[in-house]
């Protein structure tokens, strides 16, 4: 049934990105002749690496303009399997490879194929509010479980364990993690792996931030289980977000069921940005090493920062390009917190409520920005701290 004025109840069950209200009014304060430092959302301050940019051209030229396979090019999903062989030493094969225009669609194909209503997903709160929101509006039941600052953000393998029922039918990974930048170790991936295999439910895993953490490498889920589904992409490590590409490995039955969503609701990638895709995963990874150093140094300013200033970073985040600070100190309702910082200071910042109950009281502030800009956030943020007290 829907709503009094007509709008699906379906509809309804996807919450709003909170953070793109901090976005709108700060384009508005921007159209007023104000000055803001943007650490509000993960959209890297980098153009995308040149060698990309001219296949993309090249291939636009000479006439890779039309529909692909609703799977993908196969010298693109052949690129993937030979990037998963040199980053983590495992080759999927190139049949279980779904090329998708982001991330985003490829947890409709992910869930779309896996999820039936009243099914389970366990995921970290706070965590991406995609998968929440993915989760409910195919008529699942997203099961939060409470990672803390204290542990690094990492699950408690105990309460994962405890928030599984008959009904459960995937355990949602983002690591690096947006919004706590905290990584699972191979520790963590193998007990989770081993949960899996005893319960028979899936890894769902959101890798989309390999290739931005700091100290030691990224694991792909894949490296422990084949009782797992990854999903990447090419916006953060690469800095193509406008692009649109990205990328689902899905264990062999749910490949044909993917495909029937991706050719309804998609039909394909667009075909000159598969081309480039391949050539970003061949020949950018020096520009990728190049970013990440960037993001790195940014981050050993902010953080303590942050920190001379009184916002709480219990644990370095360790990966992607984001700080989640303990605001208490500041105030307890996140979004009234970020809406100050933006009207008084001239900061954008997202509100930690807009990744879950888990995440109120939190700020996340993005490093996808120039350091230069970073400064000059930090300088307004220290001022604002030290009027107000
Ligand atoms: C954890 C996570 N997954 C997926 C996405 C979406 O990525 P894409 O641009 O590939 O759709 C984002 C974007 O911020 C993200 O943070």
């Amino acid at each position: 049934m829907a709503d009094a004025e007509g709008v699906s109840n379906r509809a309804g069950l996807i919450r709003p990105f909170i953070v793109m209200d901090v976005v709108a009014r700060s384009q508005e304060l921007e159209a007023q002749g104000h000055d803001i430092v943007h650490m509000e959302i993960g959209d890297p301050d980098f153009a995308t690496p040149e060698v990309i940019v001219r296949a993309a051209e090249e291939a636009m030229s000479s006439g890779d303009t039309g529909y692909t396979q609703s799977l993908g090019l196969p010298d693109l999903r052949e690129a993937i399997c030979g990037h998963m062989q040199s980053a983590y030493g495992v080759k999927p094969d190139s049949g279980h490879i779904v090329v998708t225009q982001g991330t985003s669609p490829g947890m409709l194909l992910l869930f779309g194929s896996l999820l039936d209503p009243g099914d389970e997903v366990v995921m970290a709160d706070p965590c991406y509010p995609a998968y929440p929101n993915y989760v409910s509006f195919l008529g699942g039941v997203p099961v939060p479980v409470r990672v803390r600052a204290e542990d690094g953000f990492r699950f408690r393998i105990g309460e994962v364990e405890r928030a599984i029922t008959p009904r459960t039918r995937a355990l949602m990974l983002n690591s690096p993690s947006n919004p706590t930048g905290g990584v699972l170790g191979p520790a963590d991936l193998e007990a989770l792996a081993a949960l899996a295999e005893k319960h028979g439910i899936w890894l769902a895993s959101d890798e989309i931030y390999h290739g931005l953490q700091f100290e030691g490498r990224s694991h792909s889920v894949l490296e422990f289980t084949d009782r797992a589904f990854v999903l990447n992409g090419f916006s953060k490590a690469y800095a193509m977000t406008g692009w649109r590409l990205g990328y689902l490995i899905a264990p062999r039955q749910f490949v044909r069921p993917a495909e029937k969503i991706q050719q309804n609701f998609f039909l394909c990638a667009n075909h000159f940005v598969q081309v480039a895709g391949a050539v970003a995963l061949l020949r950018a990874q020096d520009d990728v090493a190049r970013m990440r150093a960037a993001y790195d140094e940014r981050r050993r300013f902010l953080v303590p920062a942050l920190r001379a200033m009184g916002l709480e970073v219990a644990v370095e985040p360790l990966g992607a390009f984001y700080v989640f600070a303990d605001a208490h100190a500041w105030g307890t309702d996140s979004v009234e917190l970020a809406g100050r910082l933006l009207e008084e200071a001239g900061v954008a910042v997202a509100p930690g409520a807009d990744f879950g109950p888990g995440g109120e009281g939190f700020l996340r502030l993005s490093y996808a920005t120039s350091i230069d800009r970073l400064r000059e956030g930090v300088v307004r943020l220290g001022r604002w701290a030290a009027e107000r007290r």
